[in-house]
């Protein structure tokens, strides 16, 4: 099935022929589709490997060897957790088990509201500060459990109906 409705394929191929030129093109264009997109989709691969002359299971190949892309849609927010050495001298790990539980959540998973994704992160480089997360662009340090619950009530989008 196609996912083109949450997708917008002109701008994958814009950028595809923006790009297709370069050495090592590949790389620079799934950088380039997930920060215009949100990620990878499904249906762009074959438009990918067509440019570059390469099949479809090689792309996918490169897609899966790097976690940093995503191949579904992510929530409205991206939370990146830092797995990293100094982030968990000082933490993280407490702080990933909870941030697990909150949002009934693993790596790489998004909440059935389609508010929060949760990814893992390796430096944010904000070590001494830690632990730390980044909240789309956004970087917040000294994450306890309790400001990480305040950030999701924070973050959460809130319908509110006027009379
Ligand atoms: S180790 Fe977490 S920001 Fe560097």
């Amino acid at each position: 099935m196609s996912d083109v409705s949450s997708w917008d394929p002109q701008a994958v191929k814009d950028i595809i022929d923006s790009l297709r030129g370069m050495p090592g093109a590949l790389l620079p264009i799934l950088h380039a589709i997930q920060d215009s997109q949100g990620y990878i989709p499904k249906d762009s691969v074959p438009i990918i490997a067509s440019a570059l002359n390469q099949t479809s299971a090689e792309i996918h190949g490169v897609i899966s060897f790097y976690h940093h892309f995503r191949t579904s849609k992510p929530g409205n927010h991206v939370i990146q957790l830092c797995r990293a050495e100094a982030c968990q001298a000082r933490g993280a790990r407490e702080l990933e088990k909870h941030a697990k539980s909150s949002l009934n959540l693993d790596y790489h998973g998004t909440t059935t509201d389609q508010e929060f994704t949760l990814e893992p992160v390796y430096c944010l480089g904000n070590c001494s500060n830690g632990p730390n997360i980044q909240i789309n662009d956004e970087i917040f340090a000294r994450v306890s459990n309790t400001k990480f619950d305040q950030l999701l009530e924070q973050k959460t989008t809130y319908i509110v109906e006027l009379s």
